[in-house]
């Protein structure tokens, strides 16, 4: 997979999130072996970006469909690192890696404390019917101080180049004109994380357009 980190045909996924790296460096600064996740992969520049970070320290946890995962897992081993672990689903119509949380959540609740990760990178499809229950348990799964990063946080379905319904009619079988024209991210932002007490905003410096929205859980 990470071969194609050099593919002028997979450019807009070949660089690390900057806002992942500096987050990921600041819960270093406290947290000499974290364990932080992200979740949708692409073709791992920024996972490759954050095991470096990490250099062998705590652990970085994958999410991704089982293909994508395996493939980078097997990267990863043989570019040297141990402390990965990767969670794969199917690519069934209604599986997600918003699933795969939620099964982790409810047998970490059965056996302790819910909380794990010290820092998500929320980075997958983009669309209310996953990422608002990936929210959801992540949330839950993130400890208190710890960093959640929301990307996409300005995408849409109008403006995807693959999905926008003049170049992939079929999408309007798939979603509303409403769903089609709204930011997804915006929506899980304003209803599940910018009113809860239990987070804050974490400035990222945007000026104007916001294409990543991060939190800090408070307790
Ligand atoms: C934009 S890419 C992630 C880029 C990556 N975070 C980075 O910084 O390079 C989105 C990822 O979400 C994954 N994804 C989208 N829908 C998914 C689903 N239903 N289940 C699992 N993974 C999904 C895709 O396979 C893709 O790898």
């Amino acid at each position: 997979m990470l071969e194609r980190l050099t593919d002028p045909r997979f450019k807009a996924i070949s660089q690390p999130s900057a806002q992942a790296v500096a987050l990921t460096t600041q819960i270093l600064e406290r947290e000499p072996a974290p364990v932080i996740a992200e979740i949708g992969i692409g073709i791992g520049a920024t996972s490759m970006a954050l095991c470096s970070l990490l250099d062998h320290r705590g652990e970085a946890w994958f999410f991704d469909f089982e293909d994508r995962v395996t493939e980078l897992a097997a990267d990863l081993a043989a570019a040297g690192y141990t402390n990965i672990r990767t969670f794969g689903n199917s690519r069934a119509t209604h599986d997600s890696y918003g699933w795969t949380l939620a099964m982790l959540l409810r047998r970490r609740r059965a056996s302790g404390p819910a909380a794990l990760f010290d820092f998500i990178y929320l980075d997958g499809a983009h669309v209310w019917h996953h990422d608002a229950l990936a929210t959801v348990c992540a949330k839950a799964l993130l400890k208190p101080g710890g960093f959640l990063l929301m990307d996409d946080y300005d995408w849409t379905i109008a403006v995807s180049p693959t999905m926008r319904p003049s170049v992939n009619p079929t999408i309007r079988q798939h979603y509303t004109e409403e769903q089609i024209e709204l930011s997804h991210v915006e929506m899980i932002c304003s209803l599940l994380l910018d009113d809860d007490p239990h987070f804050e905003r974490v400035p990222l410096g945007y000026r104007g357009r916001e294409h990543r929205r991060a939190y800090r859980r408070l307790y």
